[in-house]
């Protein structure tokens, strides 16, 4: 059977049940051909529980390979309930390029964070091309593993809850997802990605909780969406291009950043990515872009931030070249990151430092073509003026800017 899975706990009966799965599906599959253009194959009617407590995940994977298998569009129905679904992997090629997840229920991860340990990723997506997820709430239980990670003890890193790995036409609908372990959601080597209405929610001070990551994809949107994390709202790593966030609102959180770039010495650019009416609310960052201080060929280029709120804002505006948050073994070297062409416009709100607006380029590459046009930021609702802070950093401002431009 082409299907990847790792389970944890049930492995012993895997292919047994898989035999009785298959046949169930062919016999449904047959029932369904006649009658209608779309096959259908409900979690419960294979198998899952939703109590909560028994583990599901062989019917969740059972119903991926049917509907992936399927020569015609497939809808996999999870019902209203709780499902219990450990580690999955649900991957394509597939058979049509219309699958569909319709999601009334909350799929959750097992309670102990030893089940998923270092796995990497609790829902796994690769190689899939047309897919769609509707509704559905996915609970990561993530509290008792940031308390073991707050507490020093040695602790396994987690896994992200869900993550598109190679894939692309994927469309991803009023989805929850509540307490990730770590990331919540990752779009990875992906073209044509759409998340919208997405809710995202963990607590503030939870460690590596990032909202929305993507890396390495061409064509993602993220649009009318809440999110609150303890890290980015979105993160937006290497190799990105032709991304378009507008109408998310954020906080808590470390805001919405490009980075950070320049890990690597050999790293692909970020490039023509759009963000507009964005709302921030208490956060450690507004709009920020971060590399690490170390040479590498990154770049940041064509970057367009629109029609932002700011809502005591640590650092509504940043560029930080010298990212490196825990100075500890800070590189310590002149970023080979080059930035350049990042717009600012209508920009609004308050800070909560003094410093409201701060460009730290890079002495080798120093950040060109910046632009700030109507641009107001003030420190603690006019208390006391905002300031602005430019080292090695060109550009223009235009209109109205407050603080005044140090470009
Ligand atoms: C930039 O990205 C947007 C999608 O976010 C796309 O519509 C547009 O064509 C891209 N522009 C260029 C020059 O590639």
């Amino acid at each position: 059977m082409a299907l990847t899975m790792r389970s944890h706990g049930t492995l012993g009966v895997a292919s047994l049940l898989f035999m009785v799965f298959h046949i169930a599906i062919t016999s449904s599959q047959a029932r369904t051909v006649a009658a209608e253009t779309t096959a259908v194959y409900d979690v419960v009617s294979l198998g899952a529980k939703p109590d909560g407590i028994a583990d599901s995940t062989l019917a969740f994977v059972a119903a991926w390979h049917a509907a992936c298998g399927s020569e015609m569009p497939a809808t996999i129905g999870v019902p209203p309930g709780r499902f219990l679904v450990g580690g999955a992997t649900f991957s394509g090629p597939c058979k049509n390029n219309a699958v569909r997840w319709h999601i009334e229920g909350v799929i959750t991860a097992p309670a102990d964070y030893n089940v998923l340990g270092n796995a990497g990723t609790w829902l796994l997506f690769q190689s899939v091309d047309g897919m769609s997820i509707s509704g559905g709430v996915l609970d990561g239980q993530g509290a008792a593993l940031w308390a073991c990670k707050a507490s020093g003890k040695n602790c396994p890193s987690g896994a992200t809850t869900i993550f598109f790995s190679n894939s692309r036409n994927i469309a991803v609908n009023k989805l929850t997802s509540l307490n990730s372990q770590l990331f919540h959601i990752v779009i990875n080597g992906c073209q044509n990605v759409r998340l919208q209405g997405a809710k995202i929610f963990a607590s503030g001070d939870s460690p590596n909780t990032d909202g929305v990551h993507v890396q390495l994809s061409s064509g993602v949107t993220i649009m009318n969406s809440r999110i609150g994390t303890g890290d980015d709202c979105i993160s937006v790593g290497a190799g990105t291009t032709n991304l378009w966030i507008e109408n998310v609102a954020c906080g808590p959180g470390h805001g919405i950043s490009i980075g950070s770039l320049g890990k690597d010495l050999e790293e692909s650019g970020v490039e023509n990515v759009t963000v507009k009416n964005v709302v921030f609310g208490g956060t450690q960052n507004g709009l920020r872009i971060k590399s690490w201080g170390r040479p590498s060929t990154g770049f940041a280029k064509n970057i367009l931030f629109q029609h932002a709120i700011m809502s005591n804002v640590k650092n509504p505006i940043v560029i930080d070249q010298n990212y490196c948050p825990n100075k500890i073994n800070c590189p310590g070297q002149f970023s080979g990151v080059k930035i350049s062409d990042v717009t600012y416009q209508d920009i609004h709100g308050t800070s909560a430092t003094e410093v409201a607006i701060k460009f730290d380029c890079s002495p080798k590459n120093p950040c060109a073509g910046i632009r700030l046009e109507d641009v107001k930021l003030t420190y603690k609702n006019d208390q006391r003026p905002a300031q602005a802070s430019c080292v090695n950093a060109g550009g223009l401002a235009f209109g109205l800017v407050q603080p005044s431009s140090c470009l």
